[in-house]
């Protein structure tokens, strides 16, 4: 069954480039750039990967972007992605990266996307995958700073084709960048957000009426609130799950408990995701096999979602 949901065509839609980054490679980094880290090595990293909830990650997931400072690094970063798409049948591509994770510790904006942009270009010219990058806010900080992150995003408009929203979800509602993501709308930029995944589905309601966004990032938590239900099936709004965050995040106590099936049988486009795979435990094909192995997911659930995941493309 594994190598038949990896030979399915689809997109991934949810994906943190920083969230890709391997222990392997966080260490070769790490001594490119003479970087000491608090790890003596790659099983005592992969050891640290426990997590009780979404802010131990992020804890983590900011510490280890930090062996991340050149070009070249976040080139190799992005490559090493693709690779795993092209291994997996991801035939198209839509990530996230949050540039704030970078320039608040002196890298310069065009450092992160020169190198991420080559790979990208690189990716579809050499593996025929195509691509749209997606910029994302970090919410824990202020809306101030995000305007500030869009201003210096601004002379590579053409770079990317989104903008996100991602960290901290509690405590940081949507409502506090609804200005940011109108500007972001008035330079022509489509919008996403992270919303109920740790956050209440007001939360959703807020990332739908007040940013505007075409596709729910997680939404998990839209189930408590059936009429958020309705209008996410009526207006056939994406959202982009990924299990095995939600498992290793504890949104669901265990995999047998995930809604994704449930979901997609209301009729909700549900599409299949990876998040931050060198955290989690796997990229798109360990998720689908995940949902096979735990929720008995028949093939024809499978092809659904790989097909949704292509039709909730932005680009
Ligand atoms: N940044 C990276 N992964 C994230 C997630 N799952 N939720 C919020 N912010 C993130
Ligand atoms: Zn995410």
């Amino acid at each position: 069954m594994y190598d038949w949901l990896n030979a399915l065509p689809k997109a991934e839609l949810h994906l943190h480039l920083e969230g890709s980054l391997e222990p392997e490679l966080l260490f070769a980094l790490a001594e490119r750039n003479k970087i000491k880290l608090p790890w003596n090595d790659v099983e005592a990293l992969r050891g640290a990967y426990a997590f009780n909830n979404l802010q131990e990650f992020l804890d983590l997931y900011y510490q280890g972007a930090d062996v991340l400072r050149t070009e070249q690094d976040f080139y190799d970063l992005t490559w090493a992605y693709l690779l795993k798409c092209q291994a997996q049948n991801v035939i198209h591509t839509e990530p996230f990266f949050d540039p704030q994770t970078h320039t608040d510790r002196g890298i310069p904006f065009e450092v992160v996307l020169r190198g991420i942009r080559q790979a990208l270009v690189d990716g579809e010219k050499q593996l025929g995958i195509s691509h749209g990058l997606i910029l994302s806010f970090l919410r824990h900080l202020s809306e101030e700073q995000a305007f500030e992150t869009l201003e210096q995003a601004m002379p590579f408009r053409d770079a990317f084709i989104a903008v996100g929203l991602d960290s901290s979800e509690l405590g940081h509602p949507p409502s506090k960048f609804q200005r940011v993501f109108a500007k972001a709308r008035s330079e022509g930029l489509r919008c996403v957000a992270h919303a109920g995944e740790e956050g209440p589905p007001e939360y959703i309601w807020q990332a739908l009426d007040l940013l505007k966004i075409e596709r729910i990032d997680h939404g998990v938590r839209a189930i408590e609130d059936e009429r958020l239900m309705q209008r996410i099936i009526d207006e056939q709004i994406p959202l982009t799950v990924c299990p095995l965050s939600n498992i290793k995040l504890r949104v669901f106590d265990d995999m047998r408990q995930h809604n994704i099936l449930q979901m997609l049988e209301r009729g909700v486009k549900v599409t299949v995701n990876s998040d931050d795979p060198a955290y989690f435990g796997g990229y798109v094909s360990e998720n689908f096999a995940a949902l096979h192995d735990s929720l008995g997911m028949t093939e024809a659930q499978a092809r659904r979602l790989a097909q949704n995941s292509l039709e909730a493309r932005l680009v």
